[in-house]
């Protein structure tokens, strides 16, 4: 049992984070630069992030939006959004850019903005082809849209349906399998070449599917992938803490208002900056496992992306700090994770 009350380790990183545009950026991108130096920012605008010249006018608007202490200190990595008109010309063009640092296959319709993304991976291969030359990493929302399959087993055809064979024909393509929910994307990714990895939300190791009804439907709860069951949860908190450099913090922190959540139809996306790396520091050490944070949160994702590990440091405490009922989104509000609750970490 670690007793330690406080564990200061490498400032950590995000690796897969939501901060939307406008004057919603600009009420949730404090709590990231707060904890985080850097972050992968998701390009799923309503009008996405499909080009160079679009992820640097999203990146000048980060900047700005970024509250006066952080403006030095927190670099936005960003993403480009793979459609079926994607050129390698632009692959070419994102990694000479400097700034760009991966690009993110959304399958069509499998999530929030995801209309404009993939729907034929195979006409896509040429400029998979190029990102492996021009080492440029593929992040992947891992879920089949056929509304035919089970909303629990998506990730798993995914994988059986289209991830074996990307990995199988670009072998030295980098690959980010994120926001992983199941036991069988724990193996494969344990089972494949250094050239594979995985994020790993809080949530998703917080949460099981049970969250999603607990007296009633509970749409704070809902993100994509879905929650899934008890025995997947575990198997992410031992990937998580079994110290393989696979495995790396990427919160996919994606918020919505209040009232596209709480809504007939409502939004898929959880709110977790306010407790970006002190869920984690939950997790962890309750898992026995304190000793592999740093390793998960602050080495193994800029090894990966190939950027040097930050130089500063954070100190965590296990400490309650309330967490408010509803946070400013906007000229709205949206529900943090644990809202009313506590952390049970804190940054000292
Ligand atoms: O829950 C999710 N929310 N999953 C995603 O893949 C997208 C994200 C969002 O942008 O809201
Ligand atoms: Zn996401």
């Amino acid at each position: 049992m670690t007793a330690s009350s406080k564990i200061t380790i490498t400032r950590p990183d995000d690796w897969h984070l939501h901060v939307r545009d406008g004057n919603y950026l600009s009420s949730v991108l404090g709590d990231t630069a707060k904890r985080f130096a850097r972050a992968v920012i998701m390009p799923n605008l309503s009008d996405p992030i499909t080009s160079t010249d679009l992820a640097s006018e999203y990146r000048d608007r980060i900047i700005n939006a970024l509250p006066a202490e952080y403006k030095l200190s927190f670099d936005p990595l960003m993403t480009l959004y793979l459609t079926n008109r994607t050129k390698a010309s632009e692959i070419k063009k994102a990694r000479e850019s400097g700034f760009v640092h991966a690009v993110k296959w959304y399958p069509a319709g499998a999530t929030t903005n995801s209309d404009k993304g993939v729907s034929d991976i195979v006409a896509c291969y040429d400029v998979l082809e190029t990102m492996a030359e021009e080492d440029m990493p593929l992040l992947v929302h891992g879920e089949v849209t056929d509304p035919t399959v089970d909303v629990f087993d998506r990730e798993k055809v995914f994988i059986e349906q289209f991830l074996e064979a990307i990995i199988k024909n670009f072998p030295t393509l980098k690959i980010v399998f994120e926001h992983i929910t199941t036991e069988q994307a724990v193996s494969l990714v344990e089972s494949a070449s250094d050239n594979v990895a995985a994020t790993i939300t809080a949530h998703h190791m917080l949460l099981n599917r049970n969250a999603l009804f607990k007296g009633g439907i509970r749409p704070h709860h809902y993100c994509l992938p879905v929650l899934k069951r008890e025995s997947h949860r575990k198997a992410l908190v031992k990937a998580a803490t079994s110290g393989n450099k696979k495995f790396f913090l990427g919160t996919d922190s994606a918020p919505h208002t209040r009232a596209s959540k709480e809504n007939a139809c409502g939004c898929a996306g959880i709110y977790t900056s306010h407790g970006g790396i002190e869920f984690y520091a939950e997790i962890f050490d309750k898992a026995d496992a304190l000793d592999k944070l740093e390793a998960f949160a602050s080495f193994h994702g800029p090894d990966f992306y190939g950027l040097p590990r930050n130089k500063d440091k954070i100190t965590l405490a296990r400490k309650k700090t309330e967490i408010a009922d509803t946070i400013t989104f906007g000229d709205e509000t949206c529900v943090p994770l644990r809202a009313g609750g506590h952390l049970n970490w804190s940054i000292d």
